[in-house]
C-alpha cells in the first residue's frame, strides 16, 4: 500500500534532498512515491507570476488563488466550480465550509487522531505560521493516509480562499504551524512534517520499538528519559547504578521517574495535559 506524496512549491529543487537519506530508501523500497511540482508550471503569463499585492493594503505579496487552483484541480482530479459561501464563515481553522456542523475542537480532533481509519481521500496540507501546531498525533494520523498533497506558501502567505474553496469541495484540508517562529516559506515546514509522518510508515524504520518508546508517543506523552551507552564510567562521569543492576522493574521505574521529573521541569504544559487516571501511585510521588 504505497503512500503517494505530492509537493507543490516555487522551489521544487529544494526537495531533491529527499532522494538521499532514509526517505530515498523508503522510495526504493516502494513505501512512498514523492513528486515535487513547480507551481509556476501552472502560470500562463510571461513572468510566471504567482503572487500579487494584498487586498486592503499592507506589506509584502500574497499568493494568487488562480494559479494554485489550476494546479490543485489537476493534482486532485477536480473540475473547476463556483461556490457560494461567506468568506468570513471559514475564519476557524478547523471549520469545514461543506458542513453545517460546529467545528470540532482541537482536543476532540487530537482524541480521535489514532482512531481515524486509512482513507483513499487525499489530504491537502498547507504549512502556515498562523495555524494550529503540528503534533506527533497529527503525524500518526497522517501516516495512515494514502495520498498527501502539500502546498508550500512563499512570501507573506496565500489567499485565504484557497483552503476554503477545497474544503467546500469536500477535500480534507489541514493548515499547520511547525512552531512559534516565522520561516521564509513552507518548504522547511513541509520537510519537517514529511519526515515526522513517513518515519512512522510500517517498514520504514529498522527498529519499530524505538518509535513506541519515544517522546510525545502513546497515551502518556512525556519527554523521554536520558540515555546512556558504555563505558559505565567515562571521564569520571558514571552511568546511574540502577541501569547496571539488571533489575528490569527497577530500571523501568527509574526511567519513568526521570521522564516525569524532566517533563515537569521543562514542559509543565505536557504534565497538565496528562490523563491522571493513567498515572499509578508511584507516578504521583514524582
Ligand atoms: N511558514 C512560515 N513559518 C512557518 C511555520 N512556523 N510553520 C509552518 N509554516 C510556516
Amino acid at each position: 500500500n504505497i503512500m503517494k506524496i505530492d509537493i507543490v512549491s516555487v522551489f521544487p529543487e529544494y526537495f531533491e534532498v529527499l532522494n538521499l537519506s532514509l526517505l530515498g530508501k523508503a522510495q526504493e523500497k516502494g513505501l512512498v512515491e514523492v513528486t515535487a511540482h513547480n507551481l509556476r508550471d501552472w502560470t500562463h503569463d510571461v513572468h510566471h507570476s504567482v503572487d500579487d499585492t494584498p487586498v486592503g493594503g499592507g506589506a509584502g505579496m500574497v499568493m494568487k488563488p488562480e494559479v494554485w487552483s489550476e494546479c490543485l484541480d489537476e493534482l486532485l482530479h477536480l473540475e473547476p466550480t463556483t461556490v457560494t459561501c461567506d468568506s468570513t464563515a471559514d475564519a476557524d481553522d478547523t471549520a469545514s465550509a461543506d458542513t453545517a456542523e460546529p467545528a470540532e475542537s482541537a482536543t476532540e480532533i487530537a482524541a480521535n487522531a489514532d482512531t481515524v481509519p486509512a482513507t483513499d481521500r487525499p489530504v491537502l496540507i498547507f504549512p502556515n505560521p498562523s495555524a494550529p501546531l503540528f503534533t506527533q498525533q497529527d503525524a500518526t494520523e497522517l501516516s495512515h493516509a494514502n495520498h498527501l498533497l502539500f502546498g508550500c506558501g512563499r512570501y507573506e502567505g496565500y489567499d485565504a480562499r484557497i483552503p476554503q474553496y477545497y474544503r467546500a469541495q469536500g477535500v480534507d484540508v489541514r493548515e499547520y504551524s511547525i512552531g512559534d517562529y516565522v520561516l521564509n516559506g513552507g518548504e522547511v515546514a513541509v520537510s519537517v512534517m514529511l519526515e515526522a509522518i513517513t518515519r512512522l510508515l510500517p517498514g520504514f524504520m529498522g527498529n519499530a520499538a524505538s518509535i513506541v518508546e519515544e517522546s510525545y508517543t502513546g497515551e502518556n506523552a512525556l519527554l523521554e528519559h536520558r540515555q546512556y551507552t558504555k563505558p559505565a564510567d567515562w571521564r569520571g562521569i558514571k552511568v546511574p547504578d540502577v541501569l547496571l543492576s539488571g533489575d528490569h522493574a527497577k530500571v523501568d521505574r527509574f526511567r519513568r521517574d526521570e521522564a516525569l521529573a524532566k517533563t515537569n521541569e521543562l514542559r509543565p504544559d505536557l504534565i497538565e495535559a496528562l490523563d491522571c487516571s493513567k498515572l499509578d501511585k508511584a507516578d504521583r510521588k514524582t
